[in-house]
């Protein structure tokens, strides 16, 4: 992780949270029940957002600047309990099938290994299960704004984290073997925003 970018990543997401990407992590995490597992939960964006109703909450962050942040923003009376572990995505610290609903959220732009990563959230996922996805992704309908986004990774990722501008997260979630239940394409609304293509959706996990 840069070591910037943990004391300025609110600040810098603040508007979007403000305007759709906030609407967006609303409308998904209305979804959420149960026990649910959260990888790079990063300083806790999706807080807020989940019903009171859950009965277990895992938050795993990998990156301790951005856990310090998560950990400041944690309820001191919280309606469910919550649970904070440094694990990455692709060694998730519980066991198989354990969890309702697993979330990722601007996460598997950034992970080492997108299909390990996918490999364990499914693993955890009870039969039943689902999983919960908001990922900024390859513009793969527009080749000038991809081609841009394939030449700009090397040197965004490493100002940016490790972010990847051009992973197609799409087929590598079906590819996972999840049952996508819905998966929607949405902007932000700056054109050149090299970030500004979404995926939206939910997938049934193992049955
Ligand atoms: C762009 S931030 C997204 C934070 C949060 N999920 C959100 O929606 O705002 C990406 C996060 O992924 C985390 N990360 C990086 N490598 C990871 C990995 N291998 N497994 C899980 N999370 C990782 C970073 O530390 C960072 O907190």
């Amino acid at each position: 992780m840069s070591w910037w970018l943990a004391p300025w990543y609110d600040r810098l997401l603040s508007s979007a949270e403000a305007g759709r990407l906030g609407r967006w992590r609303t409308e998904l995490l209305a979804e959420a029940r149960g026990s649910v597992l959260e990888i790079g939960a990063g300083t806790g964006a999706n807080l807020i957002h989940y019903p009171a109703t859950l009965e277990q909450l895992t938050l795993c962050e990998p990156d301790e600047g951005m856990a310090a942040q998560l950990r400041a923003k944690l309820p001191a009376d919280p309606p469910y309990p919550i649970v904070v572990s440094s694990a990455p995505g692709e060694r998730l610290p519980v066991e198989d099938a354990s969890q309702d609903v697993v979330v990722s959220t601007l996460v598997l732009c950034t992970v080492a290994d997108v299909d390990a990563s996918l490999a364990e959230l499914r693993r955890v996922l009870k039969p039943g299960g689902r999983f919960l996805f908001l990922e900024h992704v390859a513009a793969e309908g527009q080749p000038l704004r991809h081609a841009i986004q394939r030449a700009a990774t090397p040197l965004w990722k490493r100002f940016a984290g490790g972010c990847c501008l051009d992973r197609p997260t799409g087929s590598r979630i079906r590819a996972a073997g999840f049952a996508v239940t819905a998966m929607e394409d949405r902007e932000m609304p700056s054109r050149l925003d090299l970030t500004g293509t979404f995926l939206w959706g939910h997938a049934d996990g193992p049955s």
